[in-house]
């Protein structure tokens, strides 16, 4: 027998990632987001579904850049600060003390303190439903050499499904 699911349930384990946005000479933003994948290798292209009414979407209007930051391990209560609190409302980087650094080829900043930084320019934008699915090219990626050495860990998401989270609109 089969029963009835709730879809996301069985997408799970997902990854966490902090989006940056907006510029760092000006306002600049983190987001969590876990809709995230890579959709082509040439180009490099990346997709990111965010909220249409979330202060990230607003930055990246005018900026039409993102950078996926990916978070180490130890930072999971960071991921849930900027996936719970809206850059309309508060400074994610004041309150969380997480260090905005310039990037190589776009204004928004990295977050230093993340494992690896993927630079990108957005190429389309698809309306999905309560989402915008934003394809970025990623034309600059780097990392920490202690990554690259294995020496941190990188963050991935363990346990049971967190149905509180993917309950709540975001
Ligand atoms: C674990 C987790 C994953 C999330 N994934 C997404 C996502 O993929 N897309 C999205 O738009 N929001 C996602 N959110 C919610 C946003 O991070 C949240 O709405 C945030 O407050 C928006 O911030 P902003 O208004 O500063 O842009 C997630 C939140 C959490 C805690």
């Amino acid at each position: 027998m089969k029963v009835e699911v709730e879809y996301l349930e069985f997408m799970w384990p997902m990854r966490h990632f902090l989006l940056t946005c907006g510029d760092i000479a000006g306002k600049s933003n983190i987001i969590t987001i876990s809709f995230c994948m890579p959709v082509s290798k040439e180009p490099p292209l990346i997709a990111c579904a965010i909220g249409k009414n979330c202060y990230s979407r607003e930055l990246m209007k005018n900026t039409k850049e993102f950078i996926v930051n990916v978070p180490l391990e130890e930072m999971k209560s960071k991921i849930y600060y900027c996936g719970f609190h809206s850059g309309y409302t508060v400074n994610k980087f004041k309150e969380t003390g997480l260090t905005p650094k310039a990037a190589r080829k776009v204004k928004a900043p990295i977050i230093d303190e993340c494992a690896a930084h993927i630079e990108c320019k957005i190429r389309k934008e698809i309306e999905t439903g309560d989402k915008i699915l934003l394809i970025g090219e990623a034309i600059e990626a780097y990392a920490d050499e202690a990554i690259v050495k294995m020496e941190k860990e990188i963050e991935y998401a363990k346990g049971d499904f967190p149905r509180k989270i993917y309950s709540s609109r975001f």
